[in-house]
């Protein structure tokens, strides 16, 4: 496991971007993706919003995804096991970069198709418990064309991920401006964000 979180906290250092493959298991990344579309079917999900939370307001001119905050205690299986995983890679990151994450909060998003979420940056004015941003994949059949690849806007270039089941993606919240592109398949993840207030 600690070669995982290796992988990932060595791509960030070295590119501002951290990622790797296979962060989660096969198996959890299914049943998260059986959750999630469950959750959706039962219309749990809301339209995102943008802005911190005194401050929050549906613009979908720059997103329109759909979200479902997911709370600890409330759930058991599967996103137990990812807040477990989660728990272990902040203390990693704590012990081995001294990062000083005290929280985290993750969401799970739903893509129909034809969505998309501009250029942004994950942080606001005057939130900012936000340090680190955690973007997971739980698209198994993805494939080039289907669009919803995440843009990340480096000085030089510009870096395009497709989103693959599994695959986890790292940054700084207040530094790396990223572009969710327009999907032609519906597009699943979860995003969180590790804070230091
Ligand atoms: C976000 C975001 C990127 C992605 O939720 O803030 O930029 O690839 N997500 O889903
Ligand atoms: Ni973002």
């Amino acid at each position: 496991m600690d070669e995982k979180f290796e992988h990932l906290i060595n791509s960030f250092l070295m590119n501002q971007v951290g990622e790797t493959s296979d962060f989660l298991e096969p198996k959890l990344a299914m049943s998260l993706k059986i959750n999630l579309l469950k959750l959706y079917a039962q219309k749990q999900f809301k339209p995102s919003k943008i802005g911190n939370h005194s401050n929050q307001r549906l613009d979908d001119s720059i997103r329109n995804d759909k979200i479902l905050w997911i709370e600890r205690p409330m759930h058991e299986g599967a996103e137990k096991d990812l807040f477990n995983l989660i728990d272990r890679f902040v203390l990693h990151l704590n012990k081995t970069c001294y990062t000083g994450i005290k929280d985290y909060e993750f969401h799970f998003a739903h893509y129909a198709i034809g969505s998309y979420y501009k250029r942004h940056l994950d942080t606001f004015k005057d939130d900012s418990g936000r340090a680190y941003s955690i973007i997971l994949y739980l698209n198994h059949d993805w494939q080039k064309g289907d669009g919803g690849e995440l843009c990340i806007y480096h000085e030089n270039y510009t870096q395009v991920i497709e989103p693959l089941a599994g695959k986890c993606i790292f940054f700084k919240s207040s530094e790396s401006e990223h572009e969710v592109l327009i999907n032609n398949q519906p597009r699943l993840s979860i995003t969180g964000w590790l804070k230091v207030l």
